[in-house]
Protein backbone atom coordinates (compact mmCIF):
# COMPACT_ATOMS: atom_id res chain seq x y z
CA UNK A 1 0.00 0.00 0.00
CA UNK A 2 1.27 3.67 -0.93
CA UNK A 3 2.03 5.47 2.39
CA UNK A 4 0.04 8.12 3.20
CA UNK A 5 1.46 11.30 5.20
CA UNK A 6 -0.64 14.12 6.58
CA UNK A 7 1.06 17.42 7.45
CA UNK A 8 0.17 20.33 9.39
CA UNK A 9 0.99 23.72 8.67
CA UNK A 10 2.11 22.39 5.19
CA UNK A 11 1.58 25.41 3.41
CA UNK A 12 4.70 27.12 3.99
CA UNK A 13 8.17 26.75 5.52
CA UNK A 14 9.05 23.60 6.99
CA UNK A 15 5.68 21.98 6.50
CA UNK A 16 5.63 22.54 2.80
CA UNK A 17 9.31 21.09 3.04
CA UNK A 18 8.03 17.62 4.67
CA UNK A 19 5.35 17.78 2.09
CA UNK A 20 7.84 17.92 -0.71
CA UNK A 21 10.40 15.59 0.60
CA UNK A 22 7.45 12.96 1.30
CA UNK A 23 6.03 13.45 -2.15
CA UNK A 24 9.21 13.05 -3.51
CA UNK A 25 9.55 9.52 -2.53
CA UNK A 26 6.22 8.87 -3.43
CA UNK A 27 3.54 9.25 -1.04
CA UNK A 28 0.44 11.05 -0.50
CA UNK A 29 0.22 13.70 0.49
CA UNK A 30 -2.67 15.11 2.63
CA UNK A 31 -2.10 18.96 2.95
CA UNK A 32 -3.38 20.78 6.12
CA UNK A 33 -3.11 24.75 6.89
CA UNK A 34 -5.40 27.71 7.48
CA UNK A 35 -4.09 29.31 5.03
CA UNK A 36 -6.25 28.41 1.67
CA UNK A 37 -4.15 30.28 -1.13
CA UNK A 38 -0.82 28.92 -0.14
CA UNK A 39 -2.50 25.56 0.34
CA UNK A 40 -3.79 25.89 -3.10
CA UNK A 41 -0.32 27.12 -4.76
CA UNK A 42 1.33 23.75 -2.93
CA UNK A 43 -1.28 21.54 -4.04
CA UNK A 44 -1.08 22.37 -7.87
CA UNK A 45 2.73 22.20 -7.61
CA UNK A 46 2.80 18.88 -6.04
CA UNK A 47 0.41 17.61 -8.48
CA UNK A 48 2.51 19.01 -11.43
CA UNK A 49 4.91 16.64 -10.24
CA UNK A 50 3.26 13.67 -9.81
CA UNK A 51 2.15 13.58 -6.17
CA UNK A 52 -1.42 12.44 -5.32
CA UNK A 53 -2.64 15.28 -2.61
CA UNK A 54 -5.67 15.73 -0.51
CA UNK A 55 -5.94 20.12 0.97
CA UNK A 56 -8.03 20.03 3.69
CA UNK A 57 -8.51 23.65 4.98
CA UNK A 58 -7.76 22.74 8.56
CA UNK A 59 -7.47 25.54 11.69
CA UNK A 60 -5.52 22.53 13.77
CA UNK A 61 -6.87 24.58 17.59
CA UNK A 62 -10.47 23.52 16.60
CA UNK A 63 -10.93 19.80 17.81
CA UNK A 64 -14.04 19.62 15.03
CA UNK A 65 -11.20 20.83 12.31
CA UNK A 66 -8.84 18.10 12.90
CA UNK A 67 -11.47 15.53 13.07
CA UNK A 68 -12.52 16.23 9.01
CA UNK A 69 -9.27 16.19 8.32
CA UNK A 70 -8.86 12.60 9.72
CA UNK A 71 -11.90 11.77 7.89
CA UNK A 72 -11.07 13.13 4.09
CA UNK A 73 -7.60 11.52 4.75
CA UNK A 74 -9.35 7.94 5.17
CA UNK A 75 -11.96 8.50 3.10
CA UNK A 76 -9.86 9.69 0.38
CA UNK A 77 -6.83 7.26 0.82
CA UNK A 78 -7.59 4.88 3.48
CA UNK A 79 -4.93 4.82 5.35
CA UNK A 80 -2.64 7.28 6.90
CA UNK A 81 0.77 6.66 8.07
CA UNK A 82 2.70 9.28 8.94
CA UNK A 83 1.33 12.68 10.70
CA UNK A 84 3.42 15.77 11.59
CA UNK A 85 1.66 18.14 13.74
CA UNK A 86 3.59 21.40 12.61
CA UNK A 87 1.92 24.25 12.16
CA UNK A 88 3.05 26.91 14.40
CA UNK A 89 2.89 30.57 14.90
CA UNK A 90 5.01 32.81 17.16
CA UNK A 91 4.63 36.33 19.44
CA UNK A 92 6.39 37.51 22.27
CA UNK A 93 6.11 40.51 24.82
CA UNK A 94 7.29 40.43 28.36
CA UNK A 95 5.10 37.98 29.70
CA UNK A 96 2.90 39.98 32.19
CA UNK A 97 2.22 42.09 29.11
CA UNK A 98 1.05 38.90 27.27
CA UNK A 99 -2.85 39.38 26.35
CA UNK A 100 -5.24 36.43 26.93
CA UNK A 101 -6.09 36.61 23.36
CA UNK A 102 -1.93 36.03 22.92
CA UNK A 103 -2.31 33.00 25.27
CA UNK A 104 -5.53 31.71 23.54
CA UNK A 105 -3.73 31.60 19.89
CA UNK A 106 -0.30 30.64 20.72
CA UNK A 107 -1.25 27.64 22.96
CA UNK A 108 -4.16 27.07 20.85
CA UNK A 109 -2.27 26.33 17.69
CA UNK A 110 0.93 25.32 19.12
CA UNK A 111 -0.03 22.92 21.90
CA UNK A 112 -3.83 22.25 21.27
CA UNK A 113 -2.88 21.61 17.97
CA UNK A 114 -1.03 18.63 18.37
CA UNK A 115 -2.84 17.79 21.67
CA UNK A 116 -5.72 17.30 18.73
CA UNK A 117 -3.49 15.34 16.27
CA UNK A 118 -2.55 12.82 18.83
CA UNK A 119 -6.81 12.27 20.24
CA UNK A 120 -7.87 12.15 16.65
CA UNK A 121 -5.11 9.96 14.39
CA UNK A 122 -2.99 7.94 17.21
CA UNK A 123 -6.91 5.44 17.68
CA UNK A 124 -6.90 5.55 14.10
CA UNK A 125 -3.60 4.42 13.50
CA UNK A 126 -3.99 1.84 16.64
CA UNK A 127 -7.06 0.17 14.91
CA UNK A 128 -5.11 -0.02 11.66
CA UNK A 129 -1.90 -1.69 12.92
CA UNK A 130 0.45 -0.65 9.92
CA UNK A 131 3.90 0.89 10.96
CA UNK A 132 3.13 4.63 12.12
CA UNK A 133 5.19 7.48 13.06
CA UNK A 134 3.94 10.95 14.67
CA UNK A 135 6.17 13.92 13.64
CA UNK A 136 5.67 16.65 16.46
CA UNK A 137 7.15 19.63 15.77
CA UNK A 138 8.40 21.67 18.47
CA UNK A 139 11.72 24.16 18.65
CA UNK A 140 15.21 24.45 20.49
CA UNK A 141 12.93 26.41 22.54
CA UNK A 142 11.01 23.55 23.80
CA UNK A 143 14.61 22.34 25.45
CA UNK A 144 15.88 25.60 26.94
CA UNK A 145 14.49 28.15 29.32
CA UNK A 146 15.45 31.74 30.21
CA UNK A 147 13.74 35.16 29.07
CA UNK A 148 12.00 36.02 26.05
CA UNK A 149 9.37 34.33 24.08
CA UNK A 150 7.85 32.98 26.57
CA UNK A 151 4.55 31.67 25.25
CA UNK A 152 5.82 30.05 22.91
CA UNK A 153 8.80 28.31 25.17
CA UNK A 154 5.12 27.16 27.21
CA UNK A 155 3.95 25.54 24.35
CA UNK A 156 6.78 24.34 22.94
CA UNK A 157 8.02 22.51 26.45
CA UNK A 158 4.90 21.33 25.97
CA UNK A 159 5.28 19.41 23.24
CA UNK A 160 8.14 17.85 24.00
CA UNK A 161 7.07 16.43 27.13
CA UNK A 162 3.69 15.40 25.46
CA UNK A 163 5.81 13.36 22.78
CA UNK A 164 7.91 12.00 25.63
CA UNK A 165 5.03 10.85 27.44
CA UNK A 166 3.01 9.64 23.98
CA UNK A 167 6.10 7.35 22.62
CA UNK A 168 6.71 5.90 26.28
CA UNK A 169 2.59 4.84 26.95
CA UNK A 170 2.64 3.36 23.10
CA UNK A 171 5.70 1.37 23.72
CA UNK A 172 4.40 0.19 26.86
CA UNK A 173 1.60 -0.95 25.00
CA UNK A 174 3.58 -2.56 21.81
CA UNK A 175 2.01 -0.35 19.46
CA UNK A 176 3.27 0.08 16.34
CA UNK A 177 3.95 3.77 16.50
CA UNK A 178 6.90 6.05 16.44
CA UNK A 179 6.75 9.38 17.88
CA UNK A 180 9.18 11.62 16.73
CA UNK A 181 10.02 15.45 17.73
CA UNK A 182 11.87 17.71 16.27
CA UNK A 183 13.54 20.48 17.98
CA UNK A 184 15.40 22.96 15.50
CA UNK A 185 16.91 26.40 16.00
CA UNK A 186 16.38 28.69 13.26
CA UNK A 187 14.74 28.35 10.04
CA UNK A 188 14.09 30.39 7.57
CA UNK A 189 10.54 30.38 7.21
CA UNK A 190 7.06 32.71 7.35
CA UNK A 191 7.55 32.03 11.23
CA UNK A 192 8.07 35.44 11.90
CA UNK A 193 4.95 36.81 9.93
CA UNK A 194 2.59 34.64 12.18
CA UNK A 195 0.50 37.64 12.21
CA UNK A 196 -0.72 36.94 8.76
CA UNK A 197 -2.78 33.89 10.19
CA UNK A 198 -4.25 35.38 13.20
CA UNK A 199 -7.69 35.14 13.41
CA UNK A 200 -9.71 38.07 13.77
CA UNK A 201 -11.29 37.49 17.23
CA UNK A 202 -8.10 36.68 19.00
CA UNK A 203 -6.51 39.88 17.66
CA UNK A 204 -4.70 41.84 20.21
CA UNK A 205 -6.12 45.54 20.19
CA UNK A 206 -5.84 46.03 23.45
CA UNK A 207 -1.98 46.98 23.18
CA UNK A 208 0.05 48.97 20.97
CA UNK A 209 3.64 46.83 22.38
CA UNK A 210 5.55 45.79 19.68
CA UNK A 211 6.67 42.51 19.87
CA UNK A 212 10.27 41.05 20.59
CA UNK A 213 11.61 38.04 19.82
CA UNK A 214 14.12 35.72 21.41
CA UNK A 215 17.32 35.84 19.56
CA UNK A 216 18.75 32.48 19.76
CA UNK A 217 21.98 33.21 18.54
CA UNK A 218 22.18 36.42 20.58
CA UNK A 219 23.03 39.46 17.72
CA UNK A 220 19.24 41.01 19.16
CA UNK A 221 18.46 40.58 15.29
CA UNK A 222 16.05 37.42 15.16
CA UNK A 223 15.07 38.46 11.19
CA UNK A 224 18.49 38.77 10.57
CA UNK A 225 19.12 35.20 12.55
CA UNK A 226 16.31 33.79 10.97
CA UNK A 227 17.10 34.84 7.38
CA UNK A 228 20.96 33.04 8.07
CA UNK A 229 19.10 30.30 9.11
CA UNK A 230 18.74 26.42 7.70
CA UNK A 231 16.55 25.75 4.49
CA UNK A 232 13.43 23.76 5.26
CA UNK A 233 14.49 21.02 2.93
CA UNK A 234 17.38 20.52 5.24
CA UNK A 235 15.14 20.17 8.25
CA UNK A 236 12.96 17.86 5.87
CA UNK A 237 15.58 15.54 5.41
CA UNK A 238 16.63 15.15 9.07
CA UNK A 239 13.09 14.06 9.38
CA UNK A 240 12.85 11.61 6.92
CA UNK A 241 16.21 10.50 8.44
CA UNK A 242 14.76 9.80 11.64
CA UNK A 243 12.08 7.98 10.54
CA UNK A 244 14.20 5.68 8.73
CA UNK A 245 16.54 5.26 11.84
CA UNK A 246 13.84 5.85 14.35
CA UNK A 247 15.35 9.01 16.09
CA UNK A 248 13.25 10.25 18.51
CA UNK A 249 14.86 14.07 19.55
CA UNK A 250 15.40 15.14 15.91
CA UNK A 251 18.17 18.10 16.20
CA UNK A 252 18.76 20.06 13.53
CA UNK A 253 21.38 22.67 15.27
CA UNK A 254 23.81 20.42 17.48
CA UNK A 255 25.64 24.29 17.95
CA UNK A 256 22.59 24.75 21.00
CA UNK A 257 23.46 21.47 22.21
CA UNK A 258 25.39 23.12 24.91
CA UNK A 259 22.51 25.46 26.07
CA UNK A 260 20.70 22.13 26.82
CA UNK A 261 23.45 20.92 28.82
CA UNK A 262 23.58 23.87 30.81
CA UNK A 263 20.12 24.31 31.71
CA UNK A 264 19.79 20.69 32.65
CA UNK A 265 23.06 21.72 35.08
CA UNK A 266 21.31 24.19 36.66
CA UNK A 267 18.38 22.19 37.36
CA UNK A 268 20.68 19.28 38.75
CA UNK A 269 22.57 21.95 41.00
N1 LIG B 1 11.28 28.82 11.58
C1 LIG B 1 11.97 28.51 12.66
O1 LIG B 1 13.05 29.04 12.90
C2 LIG B 1 11.44 27.46 13.61
C3 LIG B 1 12.30 26.97 14.60
C4 LIG B 1 11.82 26.01 15.49
C5 LIG B 1 10.53 25.53 15.37
N2 LIG B 1 9.71 26.04 14.40
C6 LIG B 1 8.35 25.50 14.31
O2 LIG B 1 8.15 24.98 13.01
C7 LIG B 1 6.75 24.90 12.75
C8 LIG B 1 6.46 25.41 11.36
O3 LIG B 1 6.69 26.81 11.32
P1 LIG B 1 7.52 27.52 10.16
O4 LIG B 1 8.75 28.03 10.77
O5 LIG B 1 7.60 26.66 8.97
O6 LIG B 1 6.59 28.82 9.92
P2 LIG B 1 5.66 29.22 8.70
O7 LIG B 1 4.93 30.43 9.15
O8 LIG B 1 6.45 29.31 7.45
O9 LIG B 1 4.66 27.99 8.59
C9 LIG B 1 3.69 27.74 9.56
C10 LIG B 1 2.39 27.31 8.87
O10 LIG B 1 1.40 27.07 9.89
C11 LIG B 1 0.17 27.57 9.41
N3 LIG B 1 -0.77 27.84 10.50
C12 LIG B 1 -0.81 28.90 11.35
N4 LIG B 1 -1.88 28.82 12.18
C13 LIG B 1 -2.50 27.64 11.86
C14 LIG B 1 -3.65 26.98 12.37
N5 LIG B 1 -4.38 27.50 13.37
N6 LIG B 1 -4.01 25.80 11.81
C15 LIG B 1 -3.30 25.28 10.77
N7 LIG B 1 -2.21 25.86 10.25
C16 LIG B 1 -1.81 27.03 10.79
C17 LIG B 1 0.54 28.84 8.66
O11 LIG B 1 -0.47 29.24 7.76
C18 LIG B 1 1.82 28.40 7.96
O12 LIG B 1 1.55 27.87 6.68
C19 LIG B 1 6.07 25.70 13.87
O13 LIG B 1 5.54 24.79 14.82
C20 LIG B 1 7.23 26.48 14.47
O14 LIG B 1 6.98 26.81 15.80
C21 LIG B 1 10.14 26.98 13.52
Amino acid sequence: MQKVAVITGAASGIGRGLAERFAAEGMNVVLADVEAEALAELETDLKSKGADVLTVQTDVSNAAEVENLAGQTLETFGAVHILCNNAGVVCSRPIWEHTLADWEWVLGVNLWGVIHGIRTFVPRMLTQGDACHIVNTASILGLIGGGGTGIYKVSKHGVVVLSEALADELAQKGANIQVHVLCPGWVRTGILDSDRNRPDTLQNRETQTPARLQTIGGSGNARAEMEAGMSPAEVAEHVYNAIQTGTFYIHTHPEHKAAIRERMERILE
